[in-house]
């Protein structure tokens, strides 16, 4: 296994100008490609009346595939806890991190990763990140969650009950919103099975970051993501062909439409295309949560939604076959 060469250690290290591996090529700098500006994407309060929010939900999903979240009964002091134990970790030294080094290569994604690149065209991006399964409890590991700092553990459990609970409203509220039954979508990825995943990203202060990206263009491979940012801007969404910043909105939830639920919904809700920039002086740190459903699920457009008027434009397959295509960027 490689030693990963960690993008915190760089910037550490006071690197002054941007190794060439991270310069993206021209078109796809945040200089060459800028956002939008003056425009706001939905924010949703859930403590509207329930058929509002489903329309609300549904015309972002359709629109956008991606809404904020208000309202939503989580505790800003949960939050901050769940930011403060990440923060933690990523502030040890590096040889206490490196003990939770993945291995990505061989398709262990558990622990503390960094992308490294395969050959000297690939770019990389300006980012380490720490991930793991949160849900069900037959695919959690606790060994490879950070032992340190101590309440790691007893507080993302209960971020990830917070993350349970939001992700039977969203679903139930996205069914209703295709005029399915409220169980629907949640039933199809698995029900009681749905696995959650967490994912902190961590882009420490960048030299030169016109010239890279946090994380490149693509969309999530997963029905749901459900993410809180620090107060560091650098998320930005596309929509027909433009990107948009994300505005900070604190104690909101980013809600992104992935890829299941794009094709469940027969195109209906739109899979969102995202990346992210970072910041000179600051870190920028995320904390994305991924609903996905069980690897061996088949997921192809809801029955429902499919007649001679509609047909299916998604071929179903199980969630395993679709991710490993995604990954060796093949035909879905
Ligand atoms: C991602 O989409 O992979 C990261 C988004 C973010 O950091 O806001
Ligand atoms: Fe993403």
């Amino acid at each position: 296994q490689l030693v990963a060469e960690r993008v915190q250690a760089l910037a550490v290290g006071g690197v002054k100008e941007l190794p060439e591996q991270f310069i993206r090529p021209s078109h796809e700098r945040p200089e060459n490609s800028k956002a939008v500006e003056g425009v706001t994407m939905p924010v949703i309060s859930l403590s509207q009346p329930h058929e509002v929010v489903v329309l609300e939900v549904a015309k972002a999903c359709e629109e956008w595939g991606f809404f904020l979240v208000t309202d939503h009964g989580i505790s800003p002091a949960l939050v901050r806890r769940l930011q403060e134990v990440g923060e933690e970790f990523f502030g040890l030294r590096q040889e206490e991190k490196e003990a939770y080094a993945n291995d990505a290569a061989s398709g262990n994604f558990e622990g503390y990763g960094t992308r490294m690149t395969k050959n000297h065209d690939e770019k990389v991006e300006w980012i380490d990140y720490f991930f793991h399964f949160m849900a069900p409890p037959s695919k959690v590991n606790y060994g490879i969650w950070p032992k340190n700092p101590p309440a790691y553990r007893k507080v993302t459990e209960e971020y990830n009950k917070e993350m349970l609970r939001i992700t039977d409203t969203l679903l139930e509220l996205l069914s209703e919103g295709l005029g399915l039954e409220g169980k629907a979508l949640k039933s199809v990825l698995g029900g009681e099975e749905i696995e959650v995943e967490m994912k902190i990203n961590f882009y420490p202060p960048c030299p030169q970051p016109q010239l890279a990206l946090g994380v490149e263009p693509h969309t999530d491979m997963s029905a749901l993501t459900l993410l809180v940012p620090n107060d560091v801007p650098g998320l930005q969404v596309s929509k027909d062909g433009n990107w948009f910043a994300v505005n900070y909105l604190p104690n909101a939830l980013f809600i992104h439409v992935g890829d299941q639920l794009e094709v469940l919904s027969n195109g209906k809700y739109k899979s969102v295309l995202h990346r992210s920039l970072v910041n000179k002086e600051r870190t920028r740190m995320s904390w994305a949560v991924f609903v996905v459903p069980p690897q061996e699920t088949t997921i192809g457009p809801v029955a429902k939604l499919v007649d001679d008027q509609n047909p299916a434009k998604y071929s179903a397959k199980t969630f395993a076959d679709y991710r490993y295509r995604k990954f060796n960027k093949l035909p879905q």
